[in-house]
């Protein structure tokens, strides 16, 4: 029994021996963690402070300028395609701004890290000194973080920087098959009766969401957007850019010498794309007066699974632009209640103005957005796979506007009547909304 309980004894010591062991080597081993994760952390970052608390100004604005007046930032979002990378979307004036960081807060701690930004201003400047602007850093390791800040400097007090939320962090389920993104409405914007059927077009095509940049538009259209607010089917991003630098309406700064050009669009686009990125399967990236109209299909869902079908891989489907210009008309649907509200009745516009040999026919798009890393007005900049031509005979954009070859005959237009395929559920749904806004008091 001795020799036994010997035995139990030395195995009780050679067990803690052991245990004692391993607790010593895991401490040694988190320390040395703890060094190497500040010794090796990606060139560029350090460590600026500890034991922190996530710290810096909430940033309550769609658009805020930095301390240097030439950098604005839109919002950041996480983008694990490739690296896991946090790309901010903004706006930087092109030669001024060289140098930006980002101020990391790390959960769940709140350390700040800070890494030196790649500043990516799109190509598609047109000349304007201003332009939209990819400011990518790379997520520090073991971080997670919610926030961060943007900053001209590694050093600095965290205090005095505005503090943005990190987008599309987590997964997240569709809540939309299509997504129109409207980039900027501006210059006190009245076309109230062309944008409601639109809107209800978008709707009947197979939108769940439309997306409208505002800079500005008339008190009536404000009742509207407050009425499809309402409804779920409208968000509106506030975009009051021209606080901030002189805009153009134009798209080249040789048209006009201004700081950015039509009201800052093609950053309003990449923000809408980044935005319905988790959220949408498709997001329809076109103007307020323009309808992607399909030939062969009833709706946009039944003709992009088609699309889609017979272009794997594509993520950028090109639609031609049509004009159908809005001094032609055509003396249908001529439906007394609408007469009295601001703007164009497209159920009277079909004569489209035809193709010209020499002037190409810009494009429009439907995108899967998990598929473009930048875009532009006609076509994508950078995306993974390719981009396809959408042949006339399966769909067309429908542009309602001002003729661009005014000095053609009505003859000489080719009539169109696709739209009127849709008018009855068309004006039904128009009136709807027509009752409840801008006609109420005339229920
Ligand atoms: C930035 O703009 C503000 C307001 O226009 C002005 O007060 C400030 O001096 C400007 N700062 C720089 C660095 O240009
Ligand atoms: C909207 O912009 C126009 C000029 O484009 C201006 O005259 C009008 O006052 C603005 N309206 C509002 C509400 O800011
Ligand atoms: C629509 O009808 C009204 C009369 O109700 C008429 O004055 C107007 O000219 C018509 N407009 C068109 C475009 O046919
Ligand atoms: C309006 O739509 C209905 C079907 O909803 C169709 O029968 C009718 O022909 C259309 N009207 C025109 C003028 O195309």
């Amino acid at each position: 029994m001795i020799h036994c309980g010997k035995r139990h004894v030395c195995a009780i010591v050679v067990c803690i021996v052991i245990f004692g062991s391993i607790l010593i080597c895991s401490w040694k081993g988190a320390q040395l963690q703890d060094n190497m994760t500040r010794k090796t952390f990606p060139q560029g970052n350090n460590v600026i402070s500890v034991g922190q608390f996530c710290r810096g100004k909430a940033a309550k604005n769609v658009i805020t300028p930095l301390k240097d007046n030439r950098t604005f930032i839109i919002s950041p979002y996480f983008d694990d395609r490739e690296d896991k990378v946090i790309r901010v979307i903004g706006i930087v004036h092109h030669e001024d701004v060289k140098e930006l960081y980002c101020w990391f807060c790390c959960q769940p701690h709140g350390k700040t890290y800070v890494s030196k930004a790649k500043i990516d201003v799109h190509s598609d400047r047109f000349g304007f000194p201003y332009g939209a602007a990819d400011i990518v850093c790379l997520e520090p390791e073991n971080c997670d973080p919610t926030h961060v800040s943007i900053h001209q400097s590694p050093h600095g007090d965290i205090d005095q920087l505005s503090r943005f939320e990190i987008k599309n962090r987590k997964a997240e389920a569709f809540s939309a098959d299509f997504t129109v993104c409207i980039s900027a409405m501006f210059g006190n914007y009245n076309n109230v009766l062309q944008f409601v059927q639109s809107m209800e077009m978008y709707k009947i095509l197979g939108a769940q969401k439309v997306v409208i940049y505002k800079n500005n538009c008339s008190q009536m259209m404000e009742k509207v957007l407050k009425f499809y607010l309402e409804e779920g089917t409208v968000e509106v991003i506030p975009w009051p850019i021209n606080s901030y630098l002189k805009v153009s309406t134009k798209w080249h700064f040789s048209m006009d010498a201004k700081d950015i050009g039509y009201y800052g669009q093609i950053t309003a686009l990449n923000d809408c794309i980044y935005r319905n990125m988790q959220r949408s399967r498709f997001v329809v990236l076109n103007d307020a007066d323009e309808i992607i109209l399909p030939l062969k299909h009833s709706d946009w869902k039944t003709m992009m699974s088609s699309l889609q079908e017979q272009n794997p891989g594509t993520g950028v489907f090109l639609f031609e632009n049509h004009i159908f210009p809005e001094t032609i008309t055509t003396p249908m649907f001529n439906i007394s209640s609408w007469n009295t509200v601001p703007g164009i009745n497209i159920l009277q516009h079909v004569h489209r103005e035809p193709d010209r040999k020499e002037v190409f026919n810009p494009k429009k798009m439907i995108v899967d957005p998990r598929k473009v890393i930048q875009t532009s007005v006609h076509s994508v900049l950078h995306a993974y796979g390719t981009s396809v031509n959408v042949p006339m005979d399966v769909a067309l954009i429908y542009h309602c506007r001002v003729p661009l070859q005014s000095n053609l005959p009505r003859e000489s237009l080719i009539r169109d009547t696709t739209l009127w395929r849709y008018n009855s559920s068309l004006i039904m749904n128009v009136n709807k909304v027509l009752y409840q806004t801008v006609l109420e008091t005339q229920k």
